[in-house]
Order: C-alpha cells, then sequence, then structure tokens
C-alpha cells in the first residue's frame, strides 16, 4: 500500500483473521434501519471501525479517511470501466472523457481545470451579488404569489438556473428549453445505471446540441459571459478543443443547478423546522452565511463522491484490491464526531476547527464553491426581507437514499409575507 492511501484502510478490521470487503458490515441504503434513521445508521456503523459495503461500493466513513480519499493521488474519480460495463454507448462514454471535470485526473484535469479557473475569474462572484439579488426578488414573486407554494418548484428551482444562464451567458428566455435536460444529466449517477441510459442519452443529445449552438453564436458575437471568455482562453491559449468546451458548459450547468437547488432548500427546510431559526435569519444580516455553511455539514446536497484506488490496499489484515469503487461518504464524515461536537445537531453558531466536505478536497474541489455559497446568501438575504415566518405546510418529498444528490424534492410552505 502507498503513503497516500496508508490511512484510508486504516484499523477497520473488525475482527482477527484476513479480511476482505464482503466481510465488512453492510450499510443498507435501501432498508428499513437507514431509511428511518441514517444519521444513526452511518454512526453504529462508523463505531465498527469505519469502513462498510453498500451498492455504491466501499464507503468511507470518518472525517480524516475521507479527507485523505479526497487528497490521495493514486485514486482516480473515473468511473469509465464502470460506465462501459454497464452498457454505456460512444455519446454517454464520450461526454465523460470530454466534459466531466471531476471524473478527468492528471496534467488534463489541471489544463481544463485551469481554463474554467480563470473563465469564472474574469467575473468576481462578488460582483454578482446585485443580479443574484435581482433574480432571487423575481423568484421570491413567484413564490409569495403562489396559492400552495413549493420553496423548491417556486423558488430553489428556478433561482440558481436563472443566475447560472446569466453567468454562463445563455439567454434567459431558453432557460425552458434546456432545463429538462439539464435536470435528466443527473442520471449520470444513477445507481443502477443501465435502466436510465436512455434518458441520459437523450438529454446529451438535447443538451449538447444547444451548448453547441450557442458556441456558435457566441463565437460571431462574443459577450461579457463565460462561454465568451472559454471561446476566447480556447482561442488564444489553445488550450480548450471544441468537444472539451461544449461537455464543460454542459458541466458547469448542470453542476451548479440541481446541486444549489437542493441545498437552499435544504438551508430553508433546517430554519423552518426550528423555532426560532427563521427569526434569526430575518433579524441578523451576518446569519445566513453561517446558516448556509451549517447546511452544507449537516446535509450535503453532493453527499458522497466516488474513488477508484489504483493500487491494491491492504491494512490490518483487510484487503481492498485496486479499481474497487470508494465512496467518500460525506455526510458520514461531516457527522464524526471526532471532527464536530454534537455532530448530529443543527447549529449554525457552531465553532468547530474542522472544515465540512461538502465541496469535497484537494485537486476537484468544487469550482463553483462560492458561487453556490453566495448565492444561497443572497436568496436567504431576499426571502427574510420580504417573509416573516416560514412553516413547513405538508409532506416534504425527498431525494432517494442511493442518489448523488440529496435533499427535498419538494419542500410545501407556509409563508407569512411581510
Ligand atoms: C451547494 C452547491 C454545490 C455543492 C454541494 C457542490 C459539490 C461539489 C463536490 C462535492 C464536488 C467534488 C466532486 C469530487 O471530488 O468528485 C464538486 C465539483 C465540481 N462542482 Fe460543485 N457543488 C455545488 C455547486 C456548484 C456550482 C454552482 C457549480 C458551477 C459553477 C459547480 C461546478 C462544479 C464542477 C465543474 C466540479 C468539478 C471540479 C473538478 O473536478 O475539478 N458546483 N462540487
Amino acid at each position: 500500500m502507498t503513503d497516500d492511501l496508508a490511512g484510508v484502510v486504516g484499523s477497520a478490521r473488525a475482527a482477527a483473521g484476513p479480511l476482505d470487503t464482503d466481510d465488512l458490515p453492510e450499510l443498507d441504503l435501501f432498508g428499513d434501519e437507514y431509511a428511518a434513521d441514517p444519521a444513526g445508521t452511518v454512526r453504529r456503523l462508523r463505531a465498527r471501525g469505519g469502513l462498510a459495503r453498500s451498492v455504491r461500493g466501499i464507503e468511507v466513513l470518518t472525517y480524516e479517511r475521507a479527507k485523505q480519499l479526497l487528497a490521495a493521488p493514486r485514486t482516480r474519480s473515473s468511473m469509465r470501466d464502470y460506465y462501459l460495463s454497464e452498457g454505456a454507448t460512444p455519446l454517454v462514454v464520450d461526454y465523460i472523457d470530454n466534459g466531466l471535470l471531476a471524473w478527468i485526473e492528471g496534467d488534463r484535469h489541471r489544463r481544463i481545470r485551469s481554463v474554467m479557473e480563470r473563465a469564472f475569474s474574469l467575473r468576481s462572484v462578488d460582483q454578482q451579488r446585485a443580479m443574484m439579488r435581482e433574480v432571487a426578488e423575481r423568484a421570491a414573486d413567484r413564490l409569495l404569489a403562489a396559492e400552495t407554494a413549493d420553496l423548491v418548484a417556486d423558488f430553489s428551482y428556478w433561482y440558481p438556473i436563472e443566475v447560472l444562464a446569466r453567468l454562463v451567458g445563455v439567454p434567459v428566455d431558453d432557460i425552458p428549453r434546456f432545463v429538462h435536460s439539464s435536470a435528466e444529466m443527473n442520471a449520470l449517477a444513477a445507481v443502477p445505471l443501465a435502466p436510465e441510459l436512455p434518458r441520459l442519452e437523450q438529454a446529451i443529445r438535447d443538451l449538447g446540441g444547444y451548448v453547441n449552438d450557442l458556441v456558435e453564436q457566441r463565437s460571431k458575437d462574443p459577450g461579457n459571459d463565460l462561454v465568451s471568455a472559454l471561446i476566447e482562453a480556447q482561442e488564444s491559449l489553445d488550450r480548450l478543443s471544441r468537444e472539451e468546451l461544449v461537455a464543460n458548459i454542459i458541466n458547469v450547468i448542470m453542476g451548479g443547478h440541481d446541486t444549489t437547488k437542493l441545498q437552499l432548500a435544504s438551508c430553508v427546510h433546517q430554519l423552518a423546522a426550528r423555532p426560532g431559526g427563521w427569526a434569526r435569519l430575518r433579524d441578523d444580516g451576518a446569519f445566513a452565511r453561517r446558516a448556509v455553511t451549517e447546511s452544507l455539514r449537516y446535509a450535503p446536497a453532493v453527499p458522497w463522491e466516488l474513488r477508484v484506488p489504483e493500487v491494491d490496499l491492504e491494512a490490518d489484515g483487510l484487503a481492498i484490491p485496486a479499481g474497487t469503487p470508494m465512496v467518500v461518504n460525506a455526510y458520514a464524515a461531516n457527522r464524526d464526531p471526532a471532527a464536530f461536537d454534537r455532530p448530529d445537531d443543527f447549529d449554525p453558531d457552531r465553532d468547530d476547527r474542522q472544515a465540512h466536505l461538502a465541496f469535497g478536497r484537494g485537486r476537484h474541489v468544487c469550482i463553483g464553491n462560492s458561487l453556490a455559497r453566495t448565492e444561497m446568501e443572497e436568496a436567504l438575504g431576499v426571502l427574510a426581507a420580504r417573509v416573516d415566518d416560514v412553516e413547513i405546510a405538508g409532506e416534504i418529498t425527498w431525494s432517494g437514499p442511493a442518489d448523488a444528490l440529496a435533499g427535498p424534492t419538494s419542500l410545501p410552505v407556509r409563508l407569512r409575507a411581510r
């Protein structure tokens, strides 16, 4: 085993004698225990050594090991082989190869990421606050006008996609043309994948076609937007192929929509579900930032990421062969009592030394993390200024237990407008 991965397996051994991954305790994501009490289930499994097996792979449940796995250079985030084994067609494999920054490694990852970062830095997120507030005001009009308001359908679904459209340089009127395909792209992380492949292919075709046309149009008539900046970087630095350019624009649209939609809805839910939560937001301008940070720790919208070790891992008799899918379980890591006091309490005032893992760590750390945080802060600020109180008004619908994205997909609310 190499040093960079040494800590990941650690002393996961739960019994004497040689162990393989089948001997690890099971995290049954579809079982009754997990459905009734996910936090308690991961707590009990963490106490048994910190590793478990699930339908997704080998789950890393402790904060330190999760951090080590994210940072380890001898791992790949690529799932090409997995996709091929699930029957992915060349269209899907090409998209994975060209566009999914999170699944590309090495020099190619650095080259594409540096162009993306450069393009992002052209517009500092802070300078976009006024635009975000304007978009949030319109989304709040929609929410407050709804007869039976759903925080997701009437607010958090629309807000991040419109902010992204403005940043990327997509006409806002075009949003209905691609928003559905953008949501369908989440099939990329479906477990199991095979049944979802047809809708994934359709989404890649639709969104790819739309973005290709947009790049064509912006090449002739550049604007002050991300697409134009990426085209310029591509032409002047010759650092991005046309396929990479299109796929990465899709990646930003996809990566920045449902994530922020779910995280924002989670945050509102956490505040509304606790006495005095909304009042704090209303009365203390600095509270939104703390609430967003705590919501990311407490219920991360991206609850897990995959890594595949390039070498065999072995420690204390436990063997994990190279190529085994390993799951950085950010939900479990963010609730590790070794890193956070009272980890199952939602407490925006906490002052823990450790930073949550909701945006990942290291070379793949979320490129949109300040954008997402700023967006959520501004949205909460606008809502707090217009709404005196929020109550949960019906049954909440949640994402599936093994899904790559987590949070309320529907959040009925009763609002008292100011
Ligand atoms: C609350 C909102 C968000 C959450 C929780 C989130 C979470 C994450 C996480 C955990 C990763 C790391 C994946 C890995 O290590 O395998 C990631 C990567 C990424 N995110 Fe986000 N994200 C959010 C918003 C955004 C936004 C707004 C954008 C668009 C600008 C975005 C674009 C990306 C991209 C392009 C990557 C890949 C970076 C790389 O691999 O180098 N994300 N995100």
